[in-house]
């Protein structure tokens, strides 16, 4: 259930049909897709709606109303994306960062190039894969990490949660490492028992962090994102600025 801001009330129900990551694919290249999800998929307005507006995924409209929210780019600034294909909400960060922003994105798969971004195909579970992306930041201070990151799902909840929440904690080490202070971390996680734990870790760090579901995510999703905000630096010195 929605709230009229598009937030999505934390229902508690079991996840375990829950969400994964569906790209856009097309029944032809992938004729094992059941006719039946590609009906529905067809049938999605934000679906139908990223492919009138030149959207690379119906994601990219999370992102949108994650921004409105909660004001998580600005002009200028230098993301870094965690699974980022097919590009949807590197368009949409790349349209709030402007010409000056600058965005690193990093996913399993390979990603069409898009003006102003860097992408690396890699797995983000390997080290190198952060080191890659600290050596195309260069001199670069991060300003805001995003992870849309998805585990393949088993289908088993405690399974699929764990995945999910091994890959959020993954972002939110990259964050604390690499974030300036005041940076912003936006992570996706399926909802669970260890999401307790993990918002108390990044409650150390941030000054502000919630919970929130965008009206674009499947109501049948087990999705929700967390918005962490005012990183308090490496020292953990610094509570009042936020991405300055
Ligand atoms: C929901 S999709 C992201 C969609 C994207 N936000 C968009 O709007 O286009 C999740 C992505 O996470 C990627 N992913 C999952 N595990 C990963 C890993 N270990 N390293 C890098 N990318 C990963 C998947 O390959 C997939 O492309």
């Amino acid at each position: 259930m929605h709230t009229e801001t598009g937030e999505k009330i934390f229902s508690g129900r079991n996840p375990q049909t829950k969400s994964r990551c569906k790209k856009d694919i097309s029944e032809r290249s992938f004729p094992f897709v059941s006719k039946n999800w590609m009906s529905r998929k067809k049938h999605d307005h934000y679906y139908r709606k990223a492919k009138t507006e030149g959207y690379r995924s119906r994601a990219a409209y999370k992102l949108i109303q994650i921004h409105r929210k909660f004001g998580i780019f600005r002009e200028g600034d230098t993301v870094v994306e965690l699974g980022a294909a097919p590009g949807g909400w590197s368009q949409i960060a790349l349209r709030f960062i402007g010409e000056k922003g600058i965005l690193i994105g990093i996913d399993l798969q390979r990603i069409e190039p898009i003006k102003g971004a860097v992408f690396i195909k890699g797995d983000f579970t390997e080290k190198e894969s952060a080191d890659k992306i600290k050596e195309a930041l260069g001199w670069r201070e991060v300003s805001v990490v995003i992870s849309d990151m998805s585990p393949n799902i088993s289908g088993v909840y405690s399974t699929d949660h764990a995945r999910s929440t091994y890959l959020a904690e993954l972002a939110l080490n990259f964050a604390v490492e690499n974030l300036k202070r005041g940076g912003v971390l936006v992570v996706k996680i399926f909802e669970g028992e260890m999401i307790r734990d993990y918002l108390r870790s990044a409650k150390k760090h941030f000054g502000m962090v919630k919970l929130y579901s965008p009206k674009a995510s499947r109501s049948s999703s087990s999705e929700i994102y967390m918005i962490a905000k005012g990183f308090r630096g490496r020292d953990g010195s610094d509570m009042s600025s936020e991405n300055p």
